[in-house]
């Protein structure tokens, strides 16, 4: 037997109602909010993501040549693309620039619970306006967007800012090494780097930078940094508008492109890929040849998502199976049409079986049976069967679509 390739999923139709339930649940979130959704390729040039994803995403890209030699690869984020997508096309549009996504992306990783190599983001970018009241906006969103989903998690903001002015002496590689060892909380790989750029004093400022929890402490251990106005503003507005956070200057994102306010969210329900959102502040445009517009955005892991929240039941509606006689075939699709175009699911036998078999196959599908025989075909009318009560009356196909539509009102 062929099977799907690793890492990747198939989607039953309950959980694929489940998935746009909530999906449409997110988009209608961030539409309040008036960012509005763009769509982006599935792939693009290689060079998209090598800039400034950060070596981490490099090395799991799905890259290949296509027929003209070009090199190529499945994107494994968003942002860059909607960054590229804005200087393409968007660069006339008044800013701010409020749009958001729903996309697949593929990453070659090891799969487990909560991590594929096909997985989904739900995603927003702020394109164009450099305040704190943009960096708050985005937070407060990805705040009111987890809540429509029913997830329950905690929200870590910091920014960048402390933990690179404790860096401020190494080399850019040196940085990016160090902070790639923060972004995985990989305490052993952190002090065996900081050793080897002969840091090792680093250690102990850069523990505690993560392990405090009020900006007044960072500033004592980091010393006062330029954005210090930016980052207690930010936290001022947060603050006054009752959002639930902590403040986590820990925080160094696996993503190179981010130059301010970074933010994560963990589900408190997952295990070990338990952490649902990532996003913050960057400088994307001008590598693609637009201008050095300030931007900020997040994305979430959508399966991560829909995984903390678990099943829940849907409510698929009333279903109504049409069942007949070969002479009454034709009747039998004109009375389907009437309830589809009432607003039903309904659904026509198309085995031919006996009409005792078709009743019992609508009993295990629908809540309703349309039963049109010869009689009904002569008397104009139907016979409406409610299959959880045994209930049944010969009507007119008016009454009956009334009928089945109180049903559905209850
Ligand atoms: P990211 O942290 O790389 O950020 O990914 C965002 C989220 O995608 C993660 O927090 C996680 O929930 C989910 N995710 C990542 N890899 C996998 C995987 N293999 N399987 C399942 N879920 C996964 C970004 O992608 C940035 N583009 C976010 C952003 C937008 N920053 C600014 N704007």
């Amino acid at each position: 037997m062929l099977q799907r390739p690793r890492g990747t999923r198939d989607f039953l139709p309950d959980e694929m109602e489940r998935r746009r339930l909530i999906e449409q649940r997110m988009l209608e979130a961030a539409r309040r909010w008036g960012y509005r959704e763009v769509c982006t390729p599935d792939f693009e040039h290689l060079e998209l993501f090598t800039m400034k994803s950060g070596e981490g995403i490099i090395q799991e890209m799905y890259t290949f040549e296509d027929k003209g030699g070009r090199q190529m690869t499945l994107r494994p984020e968003v942002t860059a693309a909607v960054l590229r997508m804005y200087v393409n096309e968007g660069k006339v549009l008044p800013k701010p620039i409020r749009w958001c996504y729903v996309a697949d992306c593929f990453r070659y990783e090891r799969p487990q619970k909560g991590r594929y190599r096909q997985f989904w983001q739900f995603g927003i970018e702020l394109i164009g306006a450099d305040t704190a009241s943009a960096d708050a906006e985005v937070i407060m969103l990805a705040d009111e967007v987890l809540n429509s989903s029913g997830v329950t998690f905690d929200l870590h903001v910091g920014h960048l800012a402390p933990m690179k002015h404790l860096l401020t002496d190494l080399s850019p590689e040196g940085q990016r090494a160090i902070m790639a060892c923060l972004d995985k909380r990989d305490q052993g790989a952190l002090e065996a780097a900081l050793d080897e750029l002969d840091h090792g004093h680093l250690s102990d400022p850069l523990a505690a930078l993560s392990g405090c929890r009020t900006i007044e402490e960072i500033f004592e251990i980091a010393g006062d940094v330029p954005e210090r106005a930016r980052i207690e503003d930010t936290f001022a507005l947060l603050d006054a508008q009752g959002i639930d956070y902590l403040p986590d200057f820990g925080i160094a994102r696996g993503l190179d492109y981010y130059t301010g306010m970074v933010f994560e969210g963990f589900a408190q329900n997952l295990g070990a890929e338990n952490q649902i959102i990532g996003g913050g502040a960057y400088r994307l445009a001008h590598l693609f040849g637009g201008d050095d517009v300030a931007s900020c955005g997040f994305a979430i892991g959508f399966d991560r998502v829909m995984v903390s929240i678990g099943d829940f039941p849907l409510d698929s509606g009333t279903i109504v199976g049409v069942v007949c006689t070969p002479e009454a075939r034709e009747r039998a699709l004109e009375a389907a049409r009437a309830f589809r175009g009432a607003g039903f699911r309904t659904e026509v036998d198309l085995m031919q079986r006996g009409m005792g078999a078709q009743i019992a196959h609508a009993a295990k599908t629908a809540d309703f049976a349309v039963v049109l025989g010869r009689r009904e075909v002569d008397a104009g009318t139907v016979t409406l069967r409610n299959l959880e009560t045994g209930e049944q009356r010969e009507i007119n196909l008016d009454d009956a679509i009334a009928e089945v539509a109180r049903h559905g009102d209850r």
